[in-house]
């Protein structure tokens, strides 16, 4: 299991990776504009930084047709470094794009995946990651859930090399579903996954066992 970040900001990168197991970070243009970096690519060369070559940078081209796709991954690969996987939305010209860059051995992520065939075509088409929209599928009345469990039997079925990385997430509860459902990868706002760890339980239990210690050794004396 993978758990990714959908941010490129900066200080938030830098916290979630020293609390949490994070393997990578996302982004797309949207996430991008949000932070405004004045040189983008300065900005993904920091991120690289603070993350390591350990761990995944996703990034994504912005043109419509194949070859300006292919073009600009090349550049963000000029830029950064061959390590960078290169997000591509999986339409008619983006898969011509997947193929070329698979091609080329250049790390892709095919984004934008609303539909069970798109995610079988970027399967064939060698990426190593497909990320399904699950908010985005569930509020066009669709079952995010259930492409993920098809596609995930397929990879397991016709033994690929390719994860899903869930994407598109407004909550804790459609995480779990995407990874219980077969993803091997999610990524999320930071926001979210800090959710994971406000459960009011969570304290109560500490509070508790704490307070049997002290009643043990006296009130603020600790292990150490
Ligand atoms: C990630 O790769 C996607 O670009 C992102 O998760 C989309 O999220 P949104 O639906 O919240 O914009």
């Amino acid at each position: 299991m993978e758990l990714i970040i959908d941010t490129v900001d900066l200080s938030e990168i830098k916290e979630a990776v020293e609390y949490m197991p994070i393997v990578g970070v996302t982004s797309n243009p949207s996430i991008v504009k949000k932070t405004n970096p004045k040189d983008f690519f300065e900005h993904m060369r920091t991120i690289r930084e603070i993350i390591g070559k350990d761990r995944s940078l996703h990034i994504q081209v912005i043109s419509k047709d194949c070859d300006s796709m292919v073009k600009e991954a090349h550049r963000i690969l000029e830029e950064i470094d061959r390590q960078v996987y290169i997000k591509v939305p999986v339409s008619y010209e983006g898969i011509k794009a997947i193929k070329m860059l698979k091609e080329e051995n250049i790390h892709v992520t095919a984004t934008a995946v609303y539909d069970l065939m798109q995610g079988y075509m970027a399967l064939a088409a060698g990426a190593d990651y497909i990320a399904p929209y699950v908010n985005r599928i569930g509020n066009l009345g669709a079952d995010p859930m259930e492409l993920i469990y098809e596609l995930s039997n397929r990879i397991i079925m016709d033994n690929y090399d390719t994860k899903i990385v869930a994407a598109s997430f407004k909550g804790v509860e459609q995480i779990k579903n995407a990874l219980n459902n077969g993803a091997q990868a999610i990524t999320a706002p930071v926001g979210i996954l800090k959710q994971i760890f406000k459960n009011p339980n969570i304290e109560k239990a500490v509070d508790d066992f704490n307070a049997d210690w002290y009643s043990m050794y006296g009130e603020g004396k600790g292990i150490c």
